[in-house]
């Protein structure tokens, strides 16, 4: 597989694990975990885990317009639409919520901690079901994810 491909393979697969990672594990503390561990995990999001999906969602992002250069279609423009709210929400949203949780945890946890909480939680569902669909057209464009044709469908 040529460099490019399998960077952004690596990357857009990457970065959608480390939102999915750290919304489930986010639920999963929440709801069973000491404010402790909540803390714990609030400092792990932020170090390595920002540190590994900045740079994976800029890797998937810039080596899928160097891919679609060449390209044309219905897939390929929804993934360029999407893009832009991808990174917009992982940036402006995504980024400051996990900084500040990281922050306010260690002092207290108050309403403000849980409305922030909140935001990004679905920030991170917005950006997991846009990832989840790049994914799905991206694996239809290298041709790993063949549908069946709606025609045959009703056949069936
Ligand atoms: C975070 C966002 C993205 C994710 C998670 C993602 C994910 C993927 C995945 C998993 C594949 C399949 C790779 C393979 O089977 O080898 C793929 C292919 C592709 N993606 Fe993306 N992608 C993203 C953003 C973009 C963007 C912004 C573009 C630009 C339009 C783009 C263009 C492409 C193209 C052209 C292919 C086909 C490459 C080929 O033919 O092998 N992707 N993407």
């Amino acid at each position: 597989m040529p460099v490019p491909n399998r960077a952004h393979l690596v990357a857009g697969v990457l970065a959608t694990a480390c939102i999915a990672t750290f919304f489930l594990s986010t639920i999963l503390v929440e709801a069973l975990a000491s404010r402790e561990a909540v803390s714990y995990l609030k400092s792990l999001i932020v170090t390595p885990g920002l540190w590994i999906l900045v740079p994976a969602i800029a890797i998937a992002g810039g080596s899928g317009f160097f891919l679609a250069r060449s390209r044309s279609g219905r897939l390929v423009d929804a993934k360029k639409k999407r893009m832009p709210f991808i990174a917009a929400n992982g940036v402006l949203v995504l980024l400051p919520c996990a900084i500040v949780l990281d922050r306010w945890a260690a002092a207290s946890f108050d309403t403000m901690f849980y409305a922030v909480q909140a935001i990004e939680l679905l920030a991170g569902a917005t950006n997991l079901t846009l990832m989840g669909l790049n994914i799905r057209d991206g694996l239809r464009m290298s041709g790993r994810l063949r549908l069946a044709p709606r025609s045959t469908l009703r056949a069936r």
